[in-house]
């Protein structure tokens, strides 16, 4: 017999727990092609804002060991291309949908969340993370009085559950978590990236053209770990953990660490079949281990 693969998350089902993370898989389009998306469990598209913008200028990007640096600064065509070009191709696939939204002010988050709300979208995850932007990002996300304001008027304006995106870069992560659980988010998911930087010492400058950015890949996972865990019994509210997790082991550390679900960031731009690969091996680990469901694994490290 299959393994029980299905997560609820904030009152939505899940077939099983890997998501592809923001900004690794662009609206799903790319990836179809070599994977059958209705698989996956779901799929938090790339972040979106009011309005188009073009990100920041290159080099926006910088191989690191065991990872990588982005300063993108949220390329996207804005809300309403999405909803009226991607979001139709999106829903012919059988899985959730999280729409990651970005704002400069907390008003623009609230009006995204606006057009949204009746919109065949699962879930909205609201991004107080990004490094790579001057306004709104992680700018909202470092202050706790901050997230509770943004969480609040958003999920004022929300149609769908609300899931805040954390950013790593802050001393006390229980603090930021139980402002967004305060706020009324119906759930958490962490973490972003790490700030960091690159330099080329033969030119002595910086490799990115933003200076910094943000760190992912397999070189942040013991921070990912260990904030999805200090989290998970900070709050009651159900996290998505995400941050360097390439196989289906690294995936079952977070589920164990207490997150209901993952993410799957940095490992879609190494292979764009790693999330389906991941769900493949989280099965087969399930079976070698005789766990019958796979929600008896949430939570359950042995400290
Ligand atoms: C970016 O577009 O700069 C990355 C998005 C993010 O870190 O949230």
């Amino acid at each position: 017999m299959r393994p029980k693969m299905a997560v609820e998350i904030c009152g939505i089902d899940f077939k099983n727990p890997v998501i592809a993370a923001s900004g690794t898989y662009g609206f799903g389009s790319e990836h179809a092609e070599y994977v059958d998306l209705s698989r996956i469990g779901g799929i938090a598209v790339k972040g979106l804002t009011l309005e188009p913008r073009k990100g920041n200028p290159p080099p926006r990007i910088a191989e690191t060991p065991s990872g990588m640096l982005n300063s993108v600064g949220l390329q996207n065509p804005g809300i309403d291309y999405f909803i009226e070009h991607q979001l139709p191709r999106l829903t012919e696939y059988n899985t959730r949908i999280i729409v990651n939204i970005n704002g400069n002010t907390v008003e623009e988050y609230c009006r995204i969340a606006e057009k949204l709300q009746e919109k065949p979208v699962d879930m909205l995850e609201l991004n107080i993370s990004c490094p790579n932007v001057r306004q709104g990002g992680m700018v909202f996300g470092t202050d706790p009085d901050t997230v509770y304001d943004v969480t609040r008027n958003v999920k004022a304006h929300a149609g769908q559950p609300v899931l805040v995106k954390l950013t790593p870069n802050v001393t006390d992560i229980k603090e930021i978590a139980m402002a967004a659980e305060e706020g009324g988010g119906d759930g958490i998911s962490l973490i972003n990236t790490v700030l960091g930087m690159a330099i080329d010492a033969k030119s002595r400058r910086p490799i990115l053209a933003n200076v910094v950015g943000g760190l992912s890949g397999p070189a942040i996972k013991p921070i990912a770990l260990r904030m999805v865990w200090e989290v998970s019994q900070a709050v009651d509210i159900p996290v998505v953990g995400m941050g360097g997790i390439v196989t289906g082991e690294d995936a079952i550390e977070f589920l164990l660490a207490g997150a209901t679900a993952v993410g799957v960031g940095t490992a879609n731009l190494i292979s764009p079949t790693a999330c389906m690969d991941i769900i493949n091996q989280i099965e087969d680990y399930m079976k070698e281990n005789g766990v019958e469901d796979i929600n008896e694994l949430i939570g359950s490290l042995i400290v």
